[in-house]
């Protein structure tokens, strides 16, 4: 209360002293106004008056004088009249005045003796007069002075009454004033405080369910963001204790961020990690005159950033966003996540050629559908490799700068833009451990066979300690293809290559996600009703599909196979949609832009075929979703399509499975993914038969909830149990566990 008074009586002070000093002024330049004004009107019925008498004096007519006199001193305002000889001596007075003007007033004598004009402001017998002397003349002679006398008190009235109105105002003035100070003070600052402090209260005695958002407020929204930050660290510690606790108890061995942290601790002597990918897990972006942050879509970076979150150390990614370099420091350095720094990001530029070249080019219209088995040619023109080559120096520039000063680092690699980055870092560090992670499948030797560097890509690759790929079937065909075109030492026992004297192990590790999440809270989002009102449509049934828009995702499969559940099912036509949530990848290569527009347009064909009033059966959303507008969608859909073509793993499955904590939905996931070894309670298709996969829609929608209950529980426990903190424990475990050459490979 107090600060609100001080406030108060500040604020009326300051506009009191505001309001005084403009009366104040007022005031002066009122008086000045009105004097002014007396002056003129006299001048001017003064002379109008000289020119009658001038002559009745001249004539000395005295009588006639006094009768001119009075008359003139009738008119209204005015106090009267007086005439004086060239003496002082009153010649004729208007009789109001007679007594007042006993004495030859100051400015009749003034007049006389200089000749010209006078003025003054006298108070004759308690009135407040204005008197106004002008010379007489007879042959350019002074012969008296006239006076013309006005009342004066009006003045003074009227300035009496600005100064009272000011008063009045700044009263009214201060009352609001006050009034207003209290309503803000109350609204904006004490109340916020109150609530503040009772969210605090509350989260303190543990009363808070769901998410931890203290209510913004304009002027306390950077507090509110920090105190959320804070609350939310107490609450994730909090958590995490309670869940050791329970693990302890239950002798179970979940891996969570804590358990990870502490293990990458023993495992890593303290020392940081390193992860290389081309993806980086930020990137800012211009939009207009404001720089976005967003989470590139795809896998990797879904899997990879709660780790680093976990565990700390430095990710190197290709800085691909356009503000990305105005919101890095020199050298591409910055702490992300921005809103609460846990790892450092270092971005390496790459020129556009280059990115054409490496990334576009030799990464993936090359090596891409090499891998995938999804029937997209690949193109390996020999610039792109030449670019191919010169980006993985490049990298391996910039991971040598970062591993300056720390002994026995270890390197985590990932993915096909890398394959010559082991033996390019292996070479200048022989003490890095180097683990390079492979996200795709790995094909049969026939198929990569036709890459013209498959050789080079295989010896770079070899530079690593350890290989890691999705599934055990990955590794044979690796092995496999190694066998064909290396010469090599291939111990089937151990799953270990041996070329010129470095070893390299070779062995599965099915990717996953962050489940439990660091974070459990999720915001509640619409329900069914709203979100499919919010798209124009309506539906009993609800099926989700969520991906980076690529032509291995089976994406154009599985709206056939819908259209073929709609007709072989009709009763399901006004009743069931399907929402495709896809976000746009890789544009600038043809097969993908291309692969847009064929969505769009087979979207637009079933949906023509079927489409009733309300109802479309495809709603297709093309556009970057972040995980947040995602899980509203995963949470409400009955069912989850994911029918890719061939897929490392695919983690869209995962998520689905970890965003169900009601235990229900079904997953309809292709044979051709990862996922599909791990996820055995999924239904699990051939997206390329339209008619087993309209089935398995049907079998979904029909499904009994105890069945549901019991497949996704079961899904739920493998996520948990394999998820991506036991995948990076493993990883580091085995690379930890090599032993080292220490002098440096052949390059
Ligand atoms: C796949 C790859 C990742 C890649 C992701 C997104 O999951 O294995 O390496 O980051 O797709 O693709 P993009 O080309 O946008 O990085």
């Amino acid at each position: 209360m107090k600060i609100t008074l001080r406030l108060i009586v500040s604020l009326a002070l300051v506009v009191a002293a505001v309001a005084g000093g403009s009366a104040y002024f007022q005031v002066i330049q009122e008086r000045q106004r009105q004097e002014e004004e007396i002056v003129r009107r006299s001048r001017v019925l003064a002379l109008s008056l000289q020119e009658a008498v001038e002559p009745l004096l001249e004539k000395n007519q005295p009588v006639r004088v006094q009768r001119l006199v009075e008359k003139f001193g009738n008119r209204e305002r005015l106090a009267g009249v007086a005439i004086y000889d060239a003496q002082a001596g009153r010649l004729a007075v208007t009789e109001s005045l007679s007594q007042a003007l006993t004495d030859t007033p100051k400015a009749v004598r003034k007049a006389l003796a200089e000749g010209t004009d006078s003025n003054q402001f006298a108070d004759l017998h308690g009135r407040k007069l204005h008197l106004y002397a002008l010379p007489l003349l007879s042959e350019g002679k002074t012969s008296g002075a006239l006076v013309i006398v006005h009342g004066a008190e009006f003045i003074e009235e009227r300035l009496a009454l600005i100064r009272k109105h000011t008063f009045f105002r700044v009263v009214i003035q201060m009352v609001l004033i006050s009034l207003v100070t209290l309503l803000v003070v109350r609204w904006s600052i004490v109340g916020p405080i109150a609530k503040t402090a009772e969210w605090m209260k509350k989260l303190r005695a543990g009363e808070l369910e769901g998410v931890l958002q203290l209510p913004k407020e304009d002027l306390f929204a950077p507090l509110a963001h920090e105190v959320t930050t804070f609350a939310r660290h107490l609450r994730a510690a909090k958590d995490a204790a309670g869940e050791e606790a329970r693990l302890r108890q239950a002798a179970e061995s979940l891996w969570t961020p804590e358990r990870l942290k502490e293990h990458l601790k023993t495992k890593l002597q303290s020392k940081p990690l390193f992860v290389v990918s081309n993806r980086e897990p930020y990137m800012h972006l211009r939009r207009g005159r404001k720089v976005e942050v967003i989470v590139p879509a795809g896998g990797l970076v879904t899997a990879l950033d709660p780790v680093l979150r976990a565990a700390g150390g430095t990710w190197i990614a290709h800085g691909a966003g356009d503000a990305d370099w105005e919101t890095a420091d020199e050298r591409g350095r910055l702490r992300v996540p921005v809103e609460d720094p846990s790892y450092t990001l270092r971005r390496v530029l790459l020129s556009k050629e280059e990115e054409n070249g490496y990334y576009y080019g030799f990464s993936n219209e090359g090596l891409w559908p090499l891998c995938h088995i999804a029937h997209t040619r690949p193109i390996f023109r020999s610039e792109d490799w030449a670019y191919y080559q010169k980006a993985n120096e490049k990298f391996a520039q910039a991971v040598l700068e970062e591993l300056e000063g720390i002994e026995d680092p270890c390197v985590l690699i990932q993915d096909y833009h890398f394959a010559l980055l082991p033996r390019l870092i292996k070479t200048r560090r022989p003490d890095a451990r180097i683990a390079l992670f492979w996200h795709i499948p790995w094909t049969n030797p026939e198929a990569f066979g036709i890459c013209p560097w498959q050789r080079e890509l295989l010896f770079g690759m070899l530079g690593a300690d350890l290989l890691g790929f999705h599934t055990q079937f990955h590794c044979n065909n690796f092995l496999d293809t190694v066998d064909r075109a290396l010469e090599s030492r291939i111990d089937w026992e151990r799953f270990a290559v041996t070329k010129e004297g470095h070893s390299t192990l070779v062995k599965p590790f099915p990717i996953s996600i962050a489940f439990p999440a660091a974070s459990q809270e999720q915001p509640s989002g619409p329900d069914r009703a709203t979100l499919l009102k919010d798209l124009g449509t309506k539906a009993r049934f609800l099926g989700i599909g969520v991906e980076r828009m690529d032509y291995t995702k089976g994406v154009l499969e599985r709206f056939r196979a819908i259209e073929r559940f709609l007709e072989k099912y009709p009763a399901y036509v006004g009743e069931f949609t399907f929402i495709q949530l896809g976000a746009p990848s890789r544009t600038h290569i043809k097969r993908y832009h291309d692969f847009l527009a064929e969505v769009e347009a087979e979207a637009e064909r079933i949906n023509w075929k079927f489409k009733a009033k309300d109802w479309k059966p495809i709603v297709y959303l093309q556009k970057h979703h972040s995980h947040q507008e995602i899980l509203p969608f995963f949470k409400l859909a009955d069912l989850c399509m994911v029918t890719s073509l061939h897929d490392g793993m695919n983690l869209v499955a995962k998520e689905f499975v970890a965003s169900r904590d009601d235990e229900s939905g079904v997953l309809i996931l292709s044979r051709f993914a990862g996922a599909s070894r791990e996820l055995r309670d999924a239904l699990i298709v051939n997206p390329y038969d339209a008619e087993g996969t309209a089935e398995a829609l049907r079998y979904a929608l029909e499904m009994e909830p105890e069945e549901k209950s019991s497949r996704m529980k079961r899904m739920r426990e493998v996520v948990r149990e394999n998820n991506i903190y036991r995948w990076v424990g493993n990883l580091v475990t085995e690379l930890t566990q090599v032993r080292l050459e220490r002098t440096p490979g052949p390059v």
